[in-house]
């Protein structure tokens, strides 16, 4: 087990033992943690900076160590660390230089672990387990208290960051007042300018159209694709069904080349399942 795996997992395990307990107040809270950490005008890593500064000056060990992974794995380097925590014990003091002392020692343990996509095949195959827990984490937050749209973001971000080869993650939603046209929800991961697509174009329209899904390993083999990055290599869709209508989609992008098994067909047809109580009819 790495120090990452380790970590990560004892907090997603701490954190469902949260929403076992927790009203909307602090589930609000919960997801407004995570927003406020999303690429705006200021970018990931830097936010994650921000963060790790906040947390030695406060001497949150836990905190220290999610933002160094987190910072780790958005590619920041050594020399940027030291200088960060150079700039926390400017702030806070002689009293943070314990907590430097284990930050470099967390840092130093993650050397070598991958940084978000697993190179390992390994890894790969070990995910159909990962889906069905995070099905589970799914099941949890549709059924929670949390409005309609914080619940689709939740979803995103648990995807985006639990599965390596997710890059992308959102949600289109059937416009009820236009005329055959997807219009884009919450998502996670870079802006796109496709915010409406209209049915049977590019791999969203043609996935309405034919109300079914679509897995395009190479994107660059596609004529009917409307390209959000050229960093995005394949696509993977399932829609969202109510009474038998397509009523939206879940649509990941990826920027690896063939990522996809049937296991993530199978998961995201059980996530689009799960979710449509949260859509409602078009006309
Ligand atoms: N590539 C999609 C457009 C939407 S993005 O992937 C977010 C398509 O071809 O329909």
């Amino acid at each position: 087990m790495s120090i990452k795996k380790d970590f990560m997992e004892e907090r997603e395990t701490l954190n469902e033992k949260v929403f076992d307990y927790a009203g909307k107040e602090i589930k609000r809270f919960f997801s407004l943690d995570g927003q406020m950490y999303r690429k705006g005008a200021l970018d990931e890593s830097t936010k994650e900076m921000m963060g790790l500064v906040a947390s030695a000056v406060l001497r949150c060990d836990d905190c220290i160590k999610y933002h160094l992974i987190r910072c780790y794995d958005l590619g920041v380097t050594g020399e940027q660390i030291q200088e960060v925590l150079g700039i926390a014990m400017m702030v806070g003091g002689s009293i943070v230089i314990p907590h430097t002392r284990r930050a470099f020692k967390v840092w130093d343990e993650l050397q070598g672990s991958p940084r978000e996509a697993p190179e390992n095949p390994e890894e790969i195959k070990a995910l159909p387990e990962t889906f069905e827990k995070l099905l589970e984490t799914v099941k949890i937050i549709v059924r929670g208290s949390f409005e309609r749209d914080e619940k689709l973001y939740s979803i995103c971000k648990l995807l985006k960051e639990k599965v390596d080869h997710y890059d992308w993650v959102g949600f289109y939603e059937v416009d009820p007042k236009a005329e055959r046209e997807l219009v884009l929800g919450p998502y996670v991961g870079d802006p796109t300018e496709h915010g409406r697509i209209k049915f049977g174009e590019g791999i969203c329209g043609q996935a309405a159209e034919q109300e079914m899904s679509f897995v395009v390993q190479d994107v660059s083999k596609e004529t009917n694709y409307l390209s959000c990055s050229p960093d995005v290599k394949s696509e993977i869709l399932a829609p969202i069904f109510k009474a038998g209508k397509v009523v939206g989609e879940i649509d990941i992008d990826s920027h690896r080349v063939e990522p996809f098994t049937d296991a993530d067909q199978t998961f995201l047809e059980q996530v689009a399942e799960e979710v449509a109580t949260l859509f409602s009819f078009s006309s």
